[in-house]
């Protein structure tokens, strides 16, 4: 029998939430397929430090190492703000992708027929968008040394540099998975400002080289900034370095409705990691109401990307838009043409649960 083995890192705010919903979706494919899911949950970020631990105790790294894959809800909280970026719940998430060496953040924002109408563009435009962001996820800025502040002095800085073999990896992923999709790369620096732009580009034309088949754009990212959602439908696959891509992938987020509905791979590295792009969101904590749609398609991207259930992954996210073209939503999503009232975050999750055992009952 097929055994997978998860670490479920649920974190702070309405992450326990919307992982729960997450793993409940998960066990409807597992039990079908006969799998055994073994998972335990560990701290992190807030979660980790209450009780004056590191934002990423040493047993959760320990325990994320040793498993297929891991399972975030979301990391941060208000009671950190005072602090240091190093010491804040933030820092647990960094150093785990960093210790897991998962180089490769893929971000779908793909808009289905039931979300068309809460996307911030034309329902015609709406439904021609479906883009990958490829993000960078290991370097950059974000892990630049040096890098400090000097209150007293009133200096503070931040190194960014990347390596040819960091760009290289990365852009084979994007071409990789652009040939699998419409075949279109469109990469993202700033190298009319950015040395370190330029040797991306050099990198990424050679890479470009090996697939024939795939066509390569370059494109400063101000103004991606602006064409991901002045014309969505010209983007297939969006690679782009650490910072970039974060601020990318949350703008793309327009063309969802809403932040909750996104989710994320990091892969490339000894572990999978799997997480909802939206944050902790304090502000809704605890109220059930959160929008476990981005965990949900995290689940989905899982079962695709590490154990290989393509089929299963495209059944969880007809069933979510099956769900959404009823017009059933969470309060994150809001359209004109709304006739009922939102949904919790446990009610919405039957739903989607109840359409997928149809969805899987059809495809066996
Ligand atoms: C994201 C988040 C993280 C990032 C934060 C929480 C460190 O914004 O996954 O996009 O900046 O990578
Ligand atoms: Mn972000």
């Amino acid at each position: 029998m097929t055994e997978i083995n998860l670490a479920v890192l649920p974190g702070d705010g309405v992450g326990p939430e919307v992982t729960r919903a997450a793993l409940d979706v998960l066990s409807v494919v597992t039990e079908r397929k006969g799998y055994r899911v073994f998972w335990e949950q560990w701290p992190i970020g807030w979660a980790a430090m209450v009780d004056g631990g590191e934002p990423l105790p040493e047993e959760t790294l320990k325990a994320c190492l040793a498993v297929d894959a891991v399972l975030l809800g979301a990391v941060g909280d208000p009671r950190a703000d005072g602090l240091p970026p190093s010491e804040r719940p933030v820092a647990g998430l960094l150093q785990l992708r960093r210790h897991l060496g998962c180089f490769a953040n893929l971000r779908p924002v793909r808009v289905s027929d039931g979300l068309a109408r809460y996307s911030a563009v034309k329902p015609e435009q709406a439904r021609q968008t479906d883009l990958m962001i490829v993000r960078e996820l290991a370097g950059g800025l974000y892990y630049g040394e040096p890098r400090g502040l000097d209150e007293e002095v009133g200096r503070s800085w931040n190194t960014l540099s990347y390596e040819r073999k960091e760009i290289h990896r990365i852009a084979t992923i994007a071409f990789d998975l652009a040939r699998d999709r419409r075949g279109k790369v469109t990469s993202i620096d700033k190298a009319n400002v950015l040395e370190v732009s330029r040797l991306w580009r050099i990198v990424v034309e050679e890479v470009a080289r090996e697939y024939a088949d795939v066509e390569l754009e370059h494109m400063l990212v101000d103004r991606a900034a602006m064409e991901i959602i002045l014309c969505p439908e010209n983007f297939d696959t969006v690679l782009t370095d650490n910072l970039f891509g974060d601020i990318l992938s949350d703008g793309a987020a327009a063309l969802l409705g809403s932040l909750g509905l996104q989710a994320s791979a990091s892969i490339g590295g000894c572990t999978d990691l799997y997480e909802p792009v939206h944050g902790s969101a304090p502000d809704i904590a605890g109220s059930g109401i959160a929008n476990p749609a981005g965990a949900i398609l995290s689940v989905a991207m899982m079962l695709e990307y590490t154990f290989g259930l393509r089929a299963e992954a495209r059944a969880i996210e007809r069933a979510l838009d099956r769900v959404y073209v009823t017009g059933c939503r969470t309060s994150d999503l809001e359209s004109s043409e709304d006739v009922t009232a939102p949904m919790g975050t446990r009610e919405f999750a039957e739903l989607v649960i109840d359409q997928l055992e149809t969805e899987l009952q059809a495809t066996s």
